[in-house]
């Protein structure tokens, strides 16, 4: 078995950490035991990118369980939890698999890796072998972010012109590492990636930002094969991108700096679903939170919870706390650095990390880079001014605390395996598209988590559902319904 994960002695730990996550996780469990005997993954290959944590290592043992074959990387250098990736290479107990002998799956991730080791770690995930030893590619992806969703579709596009373009042809160091990848691959064979392609039955996509991607790709008509959405299940925006951010974020601020929370201000870019959460998880600490934002509706909404709004010029030289939750790029520039206070905290909680101008700070003349401690770093200006920077501008939830708990992830992947059920099962009914689960499914979501939390739900009588126009066992909303 391949795989490259930080130190495989952690993989005791981390089953002792899956073991308690799945206590955690009833909408998985309860997966395992629904589908298990049917197997509906049987056949599927499944190539993983999503930061590989404990959550994760419940997620590729669901899909296992399923009958999946599965291959496995990180989405961002800086989340991975070691153990759970050693974990997970070790395998379950009943495989037997040890250290020495690991008979888990295969997983290429570990915490910290270079721009370089992420993109030929994601290019890993495509080598599959079938039965006869034979080398064969995915026919399924789940992807976050959607990294190697755009892998793969790159490397058909650069494959029917014939080449790949330049290291030169970007600025962008992240894309040149892509290129690079590519190039190599084109010059060992020139189908690989079509050849993969043809093979794909669907995508399934964890975020915002790899979603958009996802309408992108299908609005200018070059999209592959069918995706679902999964960010757009109620119970994964509305729970995982809101309650999830509300728990992690404050975590990974006080693990990185320890700072009073309690007080400060505290500008929260962005009022979506993360901003909500993110929000609420500082002022539940007493910051006073300003919000930032575009749109008149979240900026209606922010100023009804009880959020002053205003633009970041307005508040960036008293502001203490800054987190972008935007999706978007370019929020936090080299202009607002130089405003901000002495020992000022700049995160971001977006997925990537062009929400604050790294490359820009960096160039600042004079300006010097110090390490506190890994992923939290403050910046010297040339007058004495210091501002803290939190996992170098990445999600720093997942960098510098370990994500989001388990019970809301429990949510998000159930959604997870139910896509990748109806893609790989179903694959006649989803032409290529984008596509969102069935209310239906999204209901049964929730349901499964409601036993663990006590929840009593009221059961519609027969004369209320008539009266309401919706069957007594649901779906109860329409899809225009916002919750
Ligand atoms: P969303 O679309 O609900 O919210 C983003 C908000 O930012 C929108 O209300 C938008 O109007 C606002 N915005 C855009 N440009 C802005 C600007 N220049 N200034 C101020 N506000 C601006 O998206 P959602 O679901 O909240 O996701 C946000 C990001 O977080 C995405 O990149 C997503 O992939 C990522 N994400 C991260 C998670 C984590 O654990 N760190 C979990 C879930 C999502």
């Amino acid at each position: 078995m391949d795989y490259k994960v930080a130190d495989l002695s952690l993989a005791e730990f981390g089953r002792k950490e899956l073991t308690l996550a799945e206590h955690e996780m009833p909408g998985l469990v309860s997966l395992r035991t629904t589908y298990g005997d049917a197997q509906p993954l049987k056949g599927a290959r499944i190539a993983g990118s999503l930061h590989m944590t404990i959550q994760t290592g419940v997620l590729i043992e669901t899909l296992v369980a399923l009958g999946a074959d599965v291959r496995w990387a990180t989405c961002n250098i800086f989340s991975t939890q070691d153990h759970a990736a050693a974990a997970v290479v070790v395998g379950r107990p009943e495989t037997g698999g040890t250290a020495e002998n690991p008979k888990g799956t295969p997983v290429f991730a570990w915490k910290g890796e270079t721009l370089a080791e992420y993109w030929d770690e994601a290019e890993k995930v495509f080598d599959f072998t079938d039965e006869a030893g034979n080398p064969v590619g995915p026919n399924m992806l789940l992807d976050d972010g959607g990294d190697i969703t755009m892998l793969l579709h790159l490397g058909v596009e650069f494959e029917k012109a014939g080449a790949v373009p330049g290291q030169d042809s970007t600025d962008n160091e992240e894309f040149k590492e892509v290129l690079r990848v590519l190039a190599r691959s084109l010059e060992n064979s020139k189908t690989r990636w079509t050849n993969i392609a043809n093979d794909v039955k669907g995508v399934s996509e964890e975020t915002t930002t790899g979603v958009l991607r996802l309408y992108d790709r299908f609005k200018e008509g070059s999209l592959l094969f069918p995706a679902i959405n999964v960010n757009d299940s109620v119970t994964k925006s509305k729970f995982d991108n809101k309650y999830g951010c509300r728990h992690s974020l404050i975590d990974g601020i006080n693990r990185g700096t320890d700072v009073m929370i309690g007080g400060k201000v505290a500008v929260v870019c962005g009022y979506g679903d993360v901003g909500k959460g993110s929000a609420e998880s500082l002022r539940g600490q007493g910051a006073r939170v300003i919000i930032t934002e575009i749109d008149p509706i979240c900026a209606l909404q922010a100023a009804m919870d009880g959020y002053e709004v205003k633009r970041l010029e307005t508040v960036v030289d008293y502001a203490d706390i800054f987190i972008t939750t935007t999706g978007n790029f370019d929020i936090i520039k080299v202009e607002h650095f130089e405003k901000m206070k002495h020992q000022a905290i700049v995160g971001n909680i977006g997925h990537f990390d062009n929400e604050i101008d790294m490359a820009g700070l960096a160039k600042i003349p004079g300006i010097v880079k110090d390490e506190i401690k890994p992923q939290v770093h403050q910046w010297i200006f040339p007058d004495g001014k210091k501002v803290i920077v939190l996992s170098e501008g990445r999600l720093l939830n997942l960098g510098n605390a370990t994500g989001h708990p388990s019970f809301v992830m429990s949510n998000s992947f159930t959604n997870q395996v139910l896509a990748q059920i109806e893609l790989y099962t179903k694959t006649e009914e989803y032409p290529v598209g984008v596509y969102v689960l069935p209310k239906h499914l999204d209901e049964e979501v929730a349901r499964l988590h409601l036993d663990a939390l006590g929840v009593e739900l009221t059961i519609l009588t027969q004369e209320q559902a008539d009266y309401l126009g919706v069957p007594v066992e649901g779906p109860f909303k329409s899809d225009l319904y916002r919750y």
